[in-house]
């Protein structure tokens, strides 16, 4: 099984903390060259240096802010113009999830935001990347969404909505590029030992008066495995999806949920 990225260019979202630095990481021990993006310049420079380059690769970092509307796909159509003879091969859609709290009570802004944040700005990097691929053969699409695009999450509604949506923007777009050979898959993690679960855990113990402690234990009472996943956990699954190993691997959802979503 083929699993090696070498002579592959990655551009991974979200790349400082959490899940995606942890994609990354993975994605540079097997060869990538890696292209680090998030919106804090002194996280990205720390984790571009930490990056490994044993096969001789050269990482990058390009800083955008997802929450501002266009600015990735702007900082992403300059950096192609800068390096004319680059594209990218694997495109990795992540970024901090939309604030918890109940679908009903959720400002029109909030899921406006969520929508942008997520869905145009995937949609955004996709076209940008899009004609390097073609012109190049092919390439991987990762989406890193959630475990509630199978079973919605209580007290994440505008996540749960919104991601729904990039689910099946996917779906529809595997459908559609399949035939230029570039696949686009999901992954949809479970609790995973993160700053965003670390949110997740202290707003619901403020929320309903219960300890951390009894928060994390109610939490992990729901998953099979009784603990949570490691960021380099799911980042395995995008290493997979990226090389040559899931060659035919397109239009699925993978959880990475140590068994917790009740569904298939
Ligand atoms: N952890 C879980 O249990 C879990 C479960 C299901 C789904 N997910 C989803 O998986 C994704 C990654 O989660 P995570 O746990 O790895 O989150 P995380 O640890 O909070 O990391 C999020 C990453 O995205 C970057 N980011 C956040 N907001 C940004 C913005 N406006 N512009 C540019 N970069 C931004 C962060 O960089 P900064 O340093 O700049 O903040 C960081 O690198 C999220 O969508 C999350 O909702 C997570």
């Amino acid at each position: 099984m083929n699993w090696n990225l070498s002579n592959k260019t990655a551009l991974v979202c979200g790349s400082t903390s959490g899940i995606g630095k942890a994609i990354a990481q993975a994605f540079a021990t097997s060869g990538a060259s890696v292209i680090l993006m998030a919106r804090n310049e002194e996280k990205l420079r720390e984790t571009l240096d930490a990056l490994p380059t044993g096969s001789g690769q050269i990482h990058q970092m390009i800083k955008a802010d997802f929450s501002q509307p266009q600015a990735p796909k702007k900082a992403l159509d300059q950096w192609l113009q800068s390096n004319p003879n680059e594209h990218i091969d694997i495109l990795v859609n992540n970024t901090g999830g939309p604030p918890p709290g109940p679908a009903h009570l959720a400002k029109v802004e909030e899921y406006l935001n969520a929508f942008n944040t997520h869905l145009i700005n995937n949609h955004e990097l996709v076209q940008c990347c899009l004609p390097g691929m073609k012109a190049n053969g092919g390439g991987r699409i990762i989406n890193v969404i959630s475990t509630s695009v199978k079973i919605p999450l209580n007290g994440l509604g505008v996540s749960n909505t919104v991601r729904g949506a990039v689910g099946n923007w996917a779906k529809t777009l595997a459908n559609e590029l399949g035939a230029f050979n570039i696949t686009v898959n999901n992954i949809l993690p479970g609790a995973t030992a993160t700053d965003r679960l670390k949110g997740i855990i202290d707003k619901k113990s403020e929320k309903s008066g219960e300890s951390k402690e009894i928060v994390t234990e109610k939490m992990l009472s729901e998953i099979p495995m009784k603990r949570f996943a490691e960021p380099e956990e799911v980042a395995a699954a995008a290493g997979f999806l990226a090389s040559e190993a899931a060659s035919y691997i397109n239009g699925i959802n993978i959880p990475v949920d140590g068994g917790r979503t009740g569904n298939l």
